[in-house]
């Protein structure tokens, strides 16, 4: 990582009260995107990671049973929960959590995450994938900065002082490592796509 979880943390906390205001037309097809692979069902519990203000969260909340996201961000976080309010939404749960320490719900159908983990390193990455397939979600959905090809230098949809965007590559190997199969991949931009992993078929009849 670029900066501690503590700076990252701080950056945030920073950003909370503006975040909402200043959302790219990537940013919001990604979203989207992960919203609509997610497809919860009324009885699924989803765990967002790097949830941000919530716009994944809250998103989800109309479909599935519960959502709990978690985040390093206090200032975030606190911005989740009064959107929550503000929206009379009562089934999810904003609190701490990191990718590598969820602090997840105790049976977790589907997890998400939505431009959160390019702040890890690659190894970082590949654990906090390998914590997050331990979790046994039939359904992983990851939006974020990932590169498709060469990134063009001069054009960087992402910050490299703070950033460490991996290939889809990298992404993809990590989810099949870790037992998942990609089921769909989506490019947004030549450095922003959603990947889809899902555990190997059961017969719980979701397919
Ligand atoms: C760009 S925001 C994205 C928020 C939200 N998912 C969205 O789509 O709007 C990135 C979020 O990731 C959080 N974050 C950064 N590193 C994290 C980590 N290691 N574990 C959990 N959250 C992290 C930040 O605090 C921040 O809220």
């Amino acid at each position: 990582m670029k900066q501690s979880l503590k700076e990252h943390a701080e950056r945030f906390d920073e950003k909370a009260p503006e975040y909402d205001s200043s959302k790219n037309e990537e940013y919001k097809a990604t979203v989207s995107l992960v919203v609509s692979h997610a497809r919860p069902r009324n009885d699924d519990t989803v765990l967002d990671l790097g949830t941000g203000t919530g716009a994944i969260a809250l998103a989800l909340a109309e479909d599935a049973g519960e959502v709990v996201g978690r985040d390093i961000s206090d200032g975030m976080l606190e911005e989740g929960r009064e959107k929550a309010a503000d929206r009379g939404v009562e089934n999810v749960a904003f609190g701490d959590g990191r990718f590598r320490e969820p602090n997840a719900p105790e049976n977790t159908d589907i997890v998400t995450s939505n431009f959160a983990m390019h702040h890890l390193t690659d190894g970082q990455k590949r654990e906090a994938i390998n914590v997050i397939a331990g979790l046994e979600p039939r359904r992983i959905v990851l939006g974020d900065v990932m590169f498709f090809g060469e990134p063009n230098p001069d054009e960087p949809f992402y910050s490299p002082e703070v950033d460490d965007p991996a290939t889809v590559g990298v992404l993809a190997d990590a989810f099949t490592d870790a037992g998942y199969v990609l089921t769909a991949v989506e490019r947004v931009h030549e450095q922003v796509g959603v990947l889809v992993a899902e555990s190997l078929p059961s017969d719980d009849g979701d397919r």
